[in-house]
């Protein structure tokens, strides 16, 4: 028994001298040490053996399977590294130098405007809110004081669901869920996407984007709007920028505004983007409406607040120069790759 188990161990240093692979080397392993493998043989044949010698015996052949282990495990690394060199010294190669340029999409336009805006107002002290895109009648109507049967719905037709809720026409529709989940102070934008059932051309879409902004708190006032779309539009145009404001009309601020901009492009001597007009009509806004903040739940007593609604499409369009506002959403892309988008 002791001379077969020295046989063994130089019948296995032999073999083990000519594996090429560790698959080689796993049948090696099993042949000896396998349920049935040559070692564990002699191992379940112990009892046979004279007992004098058995304890001997066995613990050669628990030597020579530790040693069997070992030069397994050895034999499976160096091979492993090997089969990994061949593996790279074969694959195929990739030159990662060569440039992808043309071949990368980018950020949709949009998206690009929309993300400068929030940093600029998260910079102010502003969080960045979600709307829904279907909303219920009362938040897009109701809650910021357009009733039933107001006038101002004409202007806002847009796309009703069977539940009766629709496709928001305004980001405005976000208002009274924010009040209700903050209070006052705030200080919020929520941009989103706005439907309306638009006879469309190049300046009317059913699908477009806005940003809305709300500012709640002690003593807020018209001073307070200036200087925040000043500041905010002067960071937009990378440049000061001379903002005027007109009344206009919306029944969920009062006074209500039309905040206008000095053309940025020919500093209001008249060029191709403010048609000759000097001055850009880019964001409705105003003193929130008391109706509105009630329905908020925020006293009007104690409160005040501004907001605002910017036209990012417009804003999108005039950064980048886009004369059809149906371009944004044409998803074509030699229109899209005209805008050179870095
Ligand atoms: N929601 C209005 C619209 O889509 C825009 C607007 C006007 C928003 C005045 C405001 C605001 O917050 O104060 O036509």
């Amino acid at each position: 028994m002791e001379e077969k188990l020295s046989l063994l161990k130089e019948e296995v240093e032999k073999e083990m001298k000519n594996v090429q692979t560790t698959a080689d080397v796993e049948n090696i392993r099993v042949e000896y040490l396998g349920k049935k493998g040559k070692v564990i043989e002699i191992l379940k044949k112990l009892k046979s053996v004279e007992a004098s010698k058995r304890k001997e015996v066995g613990q050669q052949a628990n030597k020579l399977r530790e040693e069997i282990e070992v030069l397994v495990e050895q034999k499976k690394q160096e091979l492993k590294e090997k089969e990994y060199e061949a593996r790279i010294k074969n694959a195929k190669k990739i030159d990662i130098t060569i440039p992808v340029e043309d071949k990368i999409g980018s950020l949709h336009p949009i998206t690009i405007v929309q993300k400068e805006l929030e940093d600029i107002f998260t910079g102010m002290g502003f969080t960045v809110e979600d709307g829904n895109e279907v909303e219920t009648e009362y938040n897009n109507f109701e809650a910021v004081n357009v009733p039933k049967y107001h006038p101002a719905r004409d202007m806002q037709d847009t796309f009703w669901l069977e539940n009766g809720e629709l496709l928001k026409t305004q980001t405005s529709a976000a208002q009274n869920k924010i009040m209700l989940k903050y209070g006052a102070p705030l200080k919020a934008i929520f941009p989103g996407r706005c439907f309306r059932n638009e006879a469309l051309d190049a300046s009317h879409e059913n699908t477009f984007f806005q940003m809305e902004g709300m500012m709640i708190d002690k003593n807020v006032s018209i001073s307070n709007l200036i200087y925040f779309m000043k500041t905010l539009l002067s960071e937009v145009f990378k440049k000061e920028v001379e903002v005027r404001l007109r009344p206009g009309y919306f029944p969920f601020v009062e006074p209500g505004f039309e905040l206008d901009i000095k053309c940025p492009y020919c500093d209001g001597k008249g060029c191709k983007v403010c048609k000759n007009g000097s001055w850009i009509e880019l964001c409705p806004c105003g003193m929130i409406h008391p109706n509105v903040l009630r329905m908020g739940g925020i006293d009007p007593e104690e409160y005040s607040g501004f907001a605002f609604g910017l036209g990012l499409s417009r804003l999108a369009m005039m950064k980048y120069n886009i004369d059809d506002l149906r371009a944004l959403n044409s998803c074509d892309l030699r229109i899209l790759k005209q805008m050179k988008i870095k």
